[in-house]
């Protein structure tokens, strides 16, 4: 057993981690979400995951396409049976934040940091991006299933020119090439950790973590739609998750759940 020293005060326990001995290596294919899915149904334990080398229909949030060039990058989801009510859900994006972010900074010094809810940065562009799905059975929750995709070792030239502003990679970021099996063995590890702690404590560990490794708190945020757009400073998360910005009335309002854009 070791503990985690980017945050020692939560005794992080990573007794003997099994799920990154239940990753399975794909080449090509359009989704990982979707091969996750196949084995979820065929009763997967949880922690099977797969990581594809390339994704031709590699999805983000929104409805939006998530770019998964062959090789470079990890691109994998992990199969989750948490025993949640459906509203907790948000929690699981928020906790694989945590997990990928500290395995990113140990394993390869980056200083990542956490974009509520689900986006991690490194100087001020998205590195990876995580997608939580989830299944339902009898109005409850069934599995869920954890989509991250890290940029590991894209060179500005593998990014369509109108990502190149918003988007970058590990290699970008640290001059040095990723071991992309290490690395994604390592998130594995991370993610059981945090994931048992969180089924054994609750959300609040997570969330401390998740505000100390934050780079949305102190900043002020644009969330909403154009009809209905909130300004306000980010000040920190509530104990379900949501997003706590206060307003300039002082007012402090939550966001349960969108896109914000720090400004
Ligand atoms: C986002 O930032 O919008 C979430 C991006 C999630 C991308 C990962 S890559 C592995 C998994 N398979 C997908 O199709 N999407 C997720």
């Amino acid at each position: 057993m070791k503990s985690n020293e980017a945050t020692p005060h939560l005794h992080l326990e990573y007794k003997e981690p099994e799920w990154p001995e239940r990753l399975r290596r794909l080449g090509t294919v359009l989704s990982t979400q979707e091969e996750a899915r196949k084995l979820a149904e065929c009763d997967a334990p949880e922690g099977t995951t797969v990581m594809a080398e390339e994704q031709t229909g590699g999805r983000g949030r929104m409805g939006r396409k998530w770019h998964s060039p062959a090789g470079k990058g990890i691109w994998m989801s992990i199969v989750l049976r948490p025993e949640l009510p459906l509203a907790a859900t948000p929690q699981l994006t928020l906790l694989a934040g945590v997990a990928v972010c500290t395995a990113i900074r140990r394993e390869t010094g980056v200083e990542a940091g956490i974009k509520w809810p689900n986006d991690l940065l490194a100087g001020g562009r998205k590195i990876c991006g995580i997608l939580v799905e989830s299944a339902l059975r009898e109005g409850g929750l069934h599995y869920a299933i954890a989509g991250i995709g890290i940029s590991a070792n894209l060179a500005v030239d593998d990014y369509p020119e109108e990502l190149r502003s918003v988007a970058t990679s590990l290699l970008i970021e640290s001059g040095k090439q990723v071991d992309r099996t290490r690395l994604a063995e390592a998130v594995l590890a991370e993610l059981e950790a945090w994931y048992r702690l969180y089924l054994r404590e609750g959300f609040a560990p997570v969330r401390e973590a998740w505000q100390s490794l934050s780079v949305t708190l102190g900043r002020r945020i644009l969330c909403g739609t154009p009809e209905n757009r909130g300004e306000g400073l980010a000040v920190g998360l509530d104990e379900n998750g949501a997003l706590l910005l206060q307003n300039e009335d002082g007012e402090i309002v939550s966001v349960l759940s969108g896109e914000i854009k720090i400004i």
